[in-house]
């Protein structure tokens, strides 16, 4: 996830001539061969994991987000056509293609990914869905009903478990995706959107609700923490805080810390996925 080759001023790799495809983009169509080539450029290079929409930055720890990346990826819906796919009896309409290559990856049936988003060697998909723009790095596992939403940046040794919604975000512009960084664990059906950090090493109880203005706290301290972000290597459950509003007193979620680990530190409990992870990935 960390990126220790982060220039300290980041320049795209993607062609920049898509900033002037930008510019001009309401007078595009897909009859424009040349900008249409340009921007399945870009995109092949997410796909391939040549670039990638955002990263962490290693020397500040700054979430980096190539904006050149974000509008090829949003050109595409001017540039491409709508074409008729299908796959057995089921038949599809839609202007971005499917993934073709999977190099390295276990890609169980039902799984579907859409062409730009990237999979490093040692991802498992389960049957679940990751959009364009993702980037899933190695050793993690993307389990059953799982969705990596337009452009989240998943880390490396992560597990989504099942039915766990990670948001994507194409617009607008300079909003920071979603990311998960290396060693963390989102548990069953959680829900982390809106730019949303989940810091190195930090598990995600079940059905968590992590949004950029989710307040945070440490049950330990009773401090509370940046909000939208889980700290590395804590244990978080969902939770409530009370509210006044004009109608009474409510709750509304919270993320809670309810323990500190190690760092490099595992959580018994979630033993059974490292014994998974070093017995099941094999290709
Ligand atoms: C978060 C989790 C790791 C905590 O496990 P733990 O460290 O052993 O903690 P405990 O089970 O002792 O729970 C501590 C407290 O938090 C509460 N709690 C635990 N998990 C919770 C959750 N997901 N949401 C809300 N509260 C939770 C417990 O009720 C307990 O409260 P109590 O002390 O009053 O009984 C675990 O409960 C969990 O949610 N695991 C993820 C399971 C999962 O999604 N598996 C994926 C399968 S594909």
């Amino acid at each position: 996830m960390h990126s220790p080759t982060a220039p300290a001023v980041f320049t795209s790799p993607i062609d920049p001539g898509v900033d002037a495809l930008w510019e001009r983009r309401t007078e595009l169509t897909p009859a424009d061969g040349t900008a249409r080539d340009l921007v399945v450029e870009a995109v092949d290079m997410l796909d391939a994991g040549h670039a990638r929409v955002a990263f962490v930055d290693g020397a500040t720890g700054q979430v980096v987000v190539d904006e050149r990346a974000r509008r090829a990826i949003l050109l595409c819906f001017r540039l491409l056509e709508m074409r008729q796919t299908s796959a057995g009896v089921f038949h599809y309409h839609d202007r971005l293609p499917l993934k073709r290559e999977f190099p390295g990856v276990r890609v169980v049936p039902g799984a579907v990914a859409r062409w730009g988003s990237h999979h490093a060697p040692g991802t498992v998909l389960m049957p679940s869905y990751t959009n364009i723009g993702a980037f899933v790095d190695s050793g993690t596992m993307v389990d059953t009903w799982a969705t990596v939403g337009s452009c989240a940046q998943i880390g490396k040794n992560v597990h989504l478990a099942g039915g766990v919604g990670v948001g994507g975000v194409l617009e607008p512009a300079n909003a920071a995706p979603v990311v998960i960084e290396d060693d963390a664990f989102v548990g069953s059906r959680s829900v982390v959107v809106e730019g949303a950090r989940v810091r190195r090493g930090a598990k995600l109880g079940a059905g968590v609700l992590l949004t950029a203005s989710t307040r945070v706290f440490d049950a330990m301290t009773g401090e509370e923490l940046p909000p939208g972000e889980a700290p590395e290597w804590s244990v978080c459950v969902g939770s409530t805080r009370r509210k006044s509003f004009p109608g009474g007193e409510f709750g509304v979620p919270c993320l809670l810390v309810i323990k500190r680990l190690p760092e490099g530190g595992r959580h018994d409990k979630l033993l059974l996925e490292s014994l998974f992870r070093e017995h099941g990935f094999a290709l």
